[in-house]
């Protein structure tokens, strides 16, 4: 099926573009020499190159950069076309429909793995647009939405480089795509070129760390596109088992997204953020360089990395980190539902009970994953961690809380299980997550001194969340509890993210095909009722940048707080023509996707 398609852009298909009427600006301070003037209400734009524009690349230019990219350059078809008969995209219409293709897509679309390994698929869809999802009836329309237009499968650092040239020269929309795991839809690109680097799947450990100085001890090396869940199992079958650290969630990528945003787990309390264990990168910048990027070699450039945003100052190809020796560990389950109380008032007493314990928890070095809401009235810790601790030492800690619970005479769900290794608990304990749904996701963090000051109005925020449709996913941990304090400005990452408690996502359903009117009262309570609500209970705290509304205000200062002045400076460093972009990360203050978040320009 993917034949045949290559030669859909020959004809460079102009449709319904008038290209008389298309004026090249140039913009000053820009290199790049090929921009689309247009206009939006009464602002006035200057644009990428898209699919029948001017400046969008001939068959040529293409096939030249297809052999660049040693024939690894697909024009992207969306995952569910096998079960349409005509796929209608942007270089022409293609025939799609094939039976057992369609099986497949459809009886695997909630399941992540099948996503991830999808060229372009993003796994939670609203911001593919959600179109062409899997059918019975094919004779329905499949159109590309907001997936991307063509996506080169790097397999080699050249591979990449070719890509950033590509895309700088000819001035198009660039994404990177690893996982697709981005829940701010920053894996995914209307009209956009894709790099995917999920291809680079080495791994190597090493027992003495020879890089970068300061650090002797164990590392591992990997790949851009090597997930938590294959590292860690490598670490694991080593004498003496090690760990490193990983989001909660197996599945991300332990290179990619997840670094640059900071990046934190169950060994947060112990190590900080991902980003603080990091001793080195190799990383392509937008000019088309391959670079070293360690405390000695570009060490702006390896601070920027370690937290300072996604896809904004280059490619990552390689990362090293520090392991450490695994521990024996314990985990502790709670639930409270409607099973237990129908009664509100002490079901939310039960709320106030168990998250008012947030500071002591940490404090004792427990790691708390928790979602409330997901059923209405319900409360899901699941689980409790003691990373270095006993079932009984755990349950000590916990203790209190427990002594409270039941002097309001409410009934839980619980049990206690400890473990050879803080890695088969996480194996054991931790939920697995699915894909292909839809939501706007955002989130805020709660500071210490929230909880210790205010916390009754945190409360009744979670209250106000819950009320309105939304649920959140909670996360207690302490990123200052075992990081020395003269380390924490080694990473990019906010100096506010030292004092959090409980970081905190929120989730608001809402079909990524849904009337436009309402996907903007889904965004807007997003970020006016659910998020604001948090905001103002909790002041003290800020925003995680990969996991919070891509329209969070005063982003820069919920991102980064005192951190933003240096990032945006090394922003204008490394990618000064705007090769690459995520929302909401340094240096994007003038970029607008406009007309529906479609085309990305730059504002006149
Ligand atoms: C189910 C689930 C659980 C999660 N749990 C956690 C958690 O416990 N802790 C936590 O901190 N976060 C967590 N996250 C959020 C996670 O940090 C982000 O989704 C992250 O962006 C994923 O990175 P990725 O590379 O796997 O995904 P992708 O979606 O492929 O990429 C994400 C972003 O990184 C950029 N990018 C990817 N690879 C590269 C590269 N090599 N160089 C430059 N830019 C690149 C992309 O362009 C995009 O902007 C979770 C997300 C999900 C969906
Ligand atoms: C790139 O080249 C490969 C190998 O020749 C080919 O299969 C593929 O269709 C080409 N890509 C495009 C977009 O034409
Ligand atoms: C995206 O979806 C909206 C409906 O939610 C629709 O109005 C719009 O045309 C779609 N755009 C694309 C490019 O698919
Ligand atoms: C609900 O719980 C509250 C708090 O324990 C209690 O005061 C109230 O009487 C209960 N209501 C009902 C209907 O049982």
């Amino acid at each position: 099926m993917r034949g045949g398609v290559f030669s859909l852009l020959c004809g460079a298909l102009l449709l319904a573009q008038d290209v008389a009427a298309q004026q090249p600006v140039s913009v000053a301070g820009f290199k790049a020499p090929t921009w689309v003037k247009r206009s939006d209400g009464s602002s006035n734009y200057a644009c990428k190159c898209y699919p029948g524009d001017y400046c969008w690349p001939n068959h040529g230019q293409f096939q030249k950069l297809n052999n660049t990219v040693g024939g690894n350059l697909q024009v992207n078809i969306p995952p569910g076309a096998p079960c349409y008969n005509t796929f209608k995209g942007p270089l022409g219409d293609v025939q799609t429909y094939n039976e057992a293709e369609c099986q497949k897509v459809t009886s695997n679309w909630y399941d992540e793995q099948f996503q991830i390994e999808l060229p372009t698929a993003g796994l939670w869809t609203y911001f593919t647009n959600d179109t062409c999802r899997p059918t019975t009836t094919p004779t329905d329309t499949c159109t590309l939405g907001y997936y991307p237009v063509l996506v080169i499968m790097a397999k080699t650092t050249a591979h990449i480089q070719a890509g950033i040239n590509f895309a700088r020269e000819k001035n198009l929309r660039l994404v990177i795509r690893n996982t697709g795991h981005d829940f701010l839809g920053r894996s995914v690109g209307w009209g956009s070129l894709v790099i995917n680097t999920h291809g680079f799947q080495d791994i190597k450990f090493t027992d003495r760390w020879r890089g970068s100085c300061g650090y002797t001890g164990s590392a591992v090396t990997v790949g851009a596109g090597v997930q938590a869940f294959q590292v860690l199992e490598q670490a694991n079958a080593m004498n003496p088992p090690k760990i490193m650290v990983t989001g909660e969630c197996a599945t991300v990528g332990v290179a990619g997204g997840l670094v640059q945003g900071g990046g934190h787990g169950p060994l947060t309390n112990f190590y900080g953020f991902l980003a603080d264990t990091a001793l080195e990168f190799k990383v392509i910048t937008a000019d088309g360089v391959l670079k070293t990027a360690s405390s000695k070699t570009n060490p702006d450039l390896f601070w920027a990395l370690r937290g300072g945003g996604p896809a904004a100052f280059g490619v990552i190809v390689e990362a090293t980190y520090k392991t450490f020796d695994d521990k024996a560990s314990a985990g502790v389950l709670l639930d409270i539902d409607t099973t237990h109380t129908t009664n509100a008032t002490l079901f939310w007493e039960a709320v106030r009970i168990f998250h008012g314990y947030s500071t002591h928890f940490v404090d004792n070095g427990l790691y708390v994953y928790y979602e409330l809401g997901t059923t209405g009235q319900n409360l899901h810790v699941h689980p409790f961690v003691g990373i270095g601790k006993t079932p009984r030492e755990l349950q000590a800690v916990l203790q209190p809380m427990f002594d409270d619970l039941d002097g309001i005479g409410i009934t839980y769900t619980t049990s206690s299980a400890g473990f050879a290794t803080f890695y088969d608990l996480y194996n054991t304990m931790f939920e697995t997550e699915a894909a292909g749904n839809s939501a706007l996701t955002g989130g805020w963090s709660i500071g210490r001194q929230d909880v210790e000051e205010n916390h009754p109005a945190i409360i009744t925020a979670f209250q106000t969340v819950v009320g309105a449709g939304s649920f959140m996913v909670g996360h207690m941990w302490s990123a200052g509890h075992g990081l020395p304090e003269k380390e924490w400005a080694k990473s990019a990452v906010n100096p506010r993210f030292r004092h959090v408690v409980d970081k905190l996502i929120t989730i608001v359903p809402v079909g990524g095909n849904a009337p436009l009117a309402d996907k903007a009262a889904a965004q807007h309570k997003l970020t006016n009722v659910v998020d604001a609500a948090l905001r103002n209970a909790a002041p003290n705290g800020c925003a995680y940048i990969n996991e919070a509304d891509p329209y969070e205000p005063n982003w820069q200062e919920a991102f980064w707080g005192d951190n933003y002045a240096a990032l945006l400076k090394l922003r204008k460093k490394f990618d000064p023509d705007g090769v690459f972009y995520a929302v909401s990360t340094p240096g994007t203050e003038n970029w607008e996707q406009i007309e529906t978040g479609t085309r990305l320009c730059l504002k006149l």
